[in-house]
């Protein structure tokens, strides 16, 4: 009796529950095939996409904009700009591929630009199709990249993949606090410009278990950025991950941190690269647990980035960590400290064992205005004076 009055106030507290939360729950699905995209590869979808991401983008409560799968969707260059009332989803589940240079028309800095969406998330396994091979013969073009998250605050992307970028393939600027995971880019290693992710002016990013091959960095951080955490990449053929190019203005890098990478095949690996003639400063930046199988360059410190010798200010390269790089390199220099006349300071090198791919060949430790602590490496690195 006791228990099916028990169950009884169960029933009469938890059905209502579940008949609010159907009555009331409004995680609408807005599929682009429903504003008219066509899917068939050919067609321009572009003007469907932006009418379903603005239903989407003003909805109330949780919304998603849909790319169903087994879909090819041409799309001109695209702008989805907020800010959203939703809370906005995007399931990217088809490819999406970018006009050929004949038919992108006017230049635009990228191909698809995601603007002032706080709380977004991007994910599902879909393909972004840059058409990058009818851009790269022409290197002095200007070219656009696949996809630019700009003012988003709060954004979740994953499951991504794109290839063939004209130019560089994600870019995240004015950002804070994002978080990109299983991310995958592929573009040939002959491919010019064309860097994996590029980060500027952003806070608070976090990216892990990715996977980028691309002819230029895998990873590039530049100026304005701050608590840049990366881990689980795995990275080549590419110019492995850099901080920088630093100095074109007045640049800042702070709090990066950098660990359990894959450098396979890069042309670099760990680098800072600022210009000769600029300002700012790189601080406190760690890369660590890295794994090198013939990289060329695997840890380099570049103050003449743009081969300039005569240094005014230059960029303040200091406390910074290169840890535990382990594997081969196939250049002679290994590490390659290259310091302008005000010095880097505070620079730590600890546990790194670097060999020669070729068997009984030695690699060098190169130092220039270099200062720090150099602790159990191989190649031994006692050019780093304190
Ligand atoms: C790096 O390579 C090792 C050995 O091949 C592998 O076990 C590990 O998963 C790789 N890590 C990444 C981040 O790809
Ligand atoms: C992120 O990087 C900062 C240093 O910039 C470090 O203190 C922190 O532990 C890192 N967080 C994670 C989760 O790795």
């Amino acid at each position: 009796m006791q228990s099916l009055i028990t169950c009884v106030l169960v029933i009469a507290f938890i059905l209502p529950c579940f008949c609010y939360e159907s009555n009331f729950r409004t995680n609408s699905a807005y599929s682009v095939i429903d504003y008219g995209a066509k899917g068939d590869g050919k067609t321009d979808d572009s003007q469907a996409f932006v009418k379903a991401f603005q239903s989407a983008c003003k909805a109330q409560g949780t919304a998603s904009l849909v790319i169903p799968s087994n879909h090819v969707f041409f799309v001109s260059p695209l702008t989805l700009k907020g800010p959203c009332s939703s809370s906005l989803q995007i399931q990217l589940q088809g490819k999406i591929v970018a006009p050929s240079k004949s038919a992108f028309g006017q230049y635009r800095y990228t191909w698809i630009l995601i603007t002032n969406i706080n709380g977004l998330t991007v994910n599902g396994n879909g393909v972004l199709d840059g058409s990058g091979s009818t851009w790269w013969p022409c290197k002095n073009c200007q070219r656009p990249s696949v996809i630019s998250f700009n003012s988003c605050n709060q954004l979740t992307v994953s499951y991504l993949n794109i290839v063939n970028s004209p130019r560089g393939h994600l870019s995240i600027s004015n950002c804070q606090g994002a978080h990109f995971s299983y991310i995958s880019i592929t573009a040939p290693g002959s491919s010019p410009n064309t860097d994996g992710i590029d980060i500027s002016d952003s806070k608070n990013i976090f990216i892990t278990y990715s996977k980028i091959a691309s002819g230029d960095d895998c990873i590039a951080v530049g100026g304005g950025c701050s608590y840049i955490n990366i881990s689980g990449i795995d990275c080549g053929p590419g110019h492995g991950i850099s901080i920088g190019s630093l100095g074109k203005h007045y640049d800042t890098v702070s709090d990066v941190h950098i660990q359990n990478c894959n450098f396979t095949g890069t042309t670099n690996g760990a680098r800072i690269k600022t210009f000769s003639d600029g300002s700012g400063y790189a601080k406190r930046i760690t890369f660590e647990k890295i794994t090198l199988s013939q990289a060329r360059n695997p840890i380099i410190i570049n103050n003449f980035y743009n081969g300039q010798d005569a240094i005014q200010n230059g960029v303040q390269v200091r406390d910074v960590t290169f840890r535990e790089f382990k594997g081969t390199c196939t250049d002679d220099y290994a590490i390659d400290l290259n310091c302008g006349p005000t010095g880097c300071v505070d620079i730590v090198l600890d546990q790194n064992n670097i060999v020669s791919s070729e068997p009984g060949k030695k690699v060098l430790c190169s130092c220039n205005n270099a200062h720090g602590k150099a602790t159990n490496n191989v190649p031994d690195c006692s050019c780093l004076k304190p």
